[in-house]
């Protein structure tokens, strides 16, 4: 297993370049399930998620082949190592139709397996797919899913720990309330729109989430002949086709990405230009990190991030789109540790994503858990520690935080990293951070 060794003190400088988005491109390697001919997603990172998502798509009878990437590796600033190349674009053809199946193999390494519930309905008239177990950031259930794809006729049952769905005849339209306790679901969006672009009829779905994930996947579908609108907003209508084809999709950058970059940035008081941005999807985050003084500046697709050496104390919530993601929180955790003052921070949307608190406060943070929320009081400095990467974005806050304490922190399990942020060791390590991958058995 790999860990990470981070010796902090150095400040960030120079170029980073964002890779396409995770969230984004796991639903639509789904979403490939629904048409007929060749699909070429462009941006799609490399990352172990996607290699799930490719490998159960692949099971289920597609043809997935990844080009050579595409352009020269690029320097890194003042003597760096240079930054990875771009990703050539990956082919998505559906090739055989006969298998329904998704494994609990999968599943179980990766709860995005469940967005192939819906166009395997669609398009095969039958799913069975593994009920995913709880995560690290909570119990994580799917039922709006199944709700939503019942309300279009679908029928279901549970066996051996499998959801199994069938269809008879075609999926029928109708008109849907899609949210939930915690409000609206994003990959349940997802996967009842993908469903609903090959139903019989109008589909309209009122508490639809409003992620651009969403907005990216319902863009790929209009390419491919369905006909969607209101995608970006709570109420997304839909008219169903009967059929869709293979078209081609550049992927949204990673606003998580690029936010936890943009963090980086301000916790080592670092300036950073980040490059392939979408600053409208952070307009939360810049809200809540120009309070900290942090200082944002957007040029077309790049951005310039510095900071001054003061971090004000901030309150943050997290919610859903447009609002600060949870997606996120961690990694402002961290940087509101070395605050001048007393934040707060509450999780509305996964009230028990709190792993990092434990290892934050080993590193010298004093960070105090009430429920849903997190009172932390700014410390000076931290130190470097030994610690547990336990969920993905509970592993980027720990980076961050080792960036800035004093000494050396060892990051054990770092596979979770890899799930979600792509070759970030090298990306950090070009523009300046004392990081490093060891093996050590
Ligand atoms: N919920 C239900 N029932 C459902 C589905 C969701 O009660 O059937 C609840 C959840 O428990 C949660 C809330 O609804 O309280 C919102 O969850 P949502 O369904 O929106 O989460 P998701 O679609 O499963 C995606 C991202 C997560 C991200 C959340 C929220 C992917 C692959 N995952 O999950 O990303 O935190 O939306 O924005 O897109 C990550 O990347 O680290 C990650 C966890």
């Amino acid at each position: 297993m790999d860990s990470f060794l981070i010796r902090g003190g150095t400040r960030l400088k120079g170029k980073i370049e964002i890779s396409g988005s995770k969230n984004s491109a796991l639903p639509i390697l789904a979403a490939c399930l629904l048409a007929n001919g060749k699909t070429t997603l462009k941006g799609v990172p490399r990352l172990s998620d996607i290699d799930s998502m490719a490998k159960l798509i692949g099971e289920l009878g597609c043809h997935v082949f990844r080009h050579e990437p595409g352009g020269a590796p690029q320097p890194g600033a003042d003597g760096q190592p240079p930054m990875p190349a771009l990703n050539g674009p990956l082919d998505i053809e559906v090739t055989d139709e006969k298998q329904c199946e998704a494994r609990y193999d999968i599943v179980k390494t990766m709860r995005a397996s469940i967005c192939v519930l819906g166009p395997l309905l669609a398009k095969r008239g039958r799913a069975v797919v593994s009920i995913p177990g709880g995560c690290a950031i909570g119990d994580r259930p799917v039922d709006l899913h199944v709700r939503g794809l019942q309300k279009l006729g679908a029928e279901f049952r549970t066996e051996n720990g499998n959801i199994i769905g069938e269809v008879r005849g075609r999926l029928k339209g109708c008109r849907m309330y899609l949210g939930g306790a915690q409000g609206p679901t994003v990959l349940g969006t997802i996967n009842v729109m993908c469903a609903a672009a090959l139903a019989d009829g109008e589909t309209v779905l009122v508490g639809a989430a409003c992620e651009p994930e969403v907005v990216d996947c319902a863009e790929l579908l209009i390419k491919m002949g369905a006909n969607i609108k209101g995608h970006g907003t709570p109420e997304i209508r839909i008219e169903g086709v009967d059929q869709l084809v293979g078209a081609e999709h550049r992927i949204i950058p990673d606003r998580i990405e690029c936010g936890t970059f943009i963090i980086a940035a301000a916790i080592t008081n670092g300036e950073l230009e980040l490059k392939n941005c979408n600053l409208d999807h952070l307009i939360a985050v810049v809200d809540r990190l120009d309070e900290v003084g942090v200082k944002i500046e957007r040029q077309n697709g790049t951005i310039f991030v510095s900071s001054s050496r003061r971090l004000n104390p901030v309150e943050m919530t997290t919610q859903p789109f447009p609002g600060f993601p949870t997606d996120l929180q961690a990694q402002l955790m961290a940087l509101l540790c070395l605050g001048d003052g007393m934040s707060v921070v509450t999780e509305r949307i996964f009230p028990d994503r709190f792993l990092h608190v434990g290892e934050l406060n080993r590193m010298g943070a004093r960070v105090r858990k009430e429920g849903p929320t997190a009172i932390i009081q700014g410390v000076k400095e931290m130190q470097g520690a030994s610690v547990m990467a336990s969920d993905l974005r509970a592993s980027a806050a720990l980076v961050l935080a080792g960036m800035v304490a004093r000494g050396t922190t060892r990051i054990d399990r770092v596979y979770h990293i890899d799930r979600g942020y792509e070759k970030i060791e090298q990306k950090l390590a070009a523009v300046g951070a004392d990081i490093q991958r060891v093996n050590e058995k």
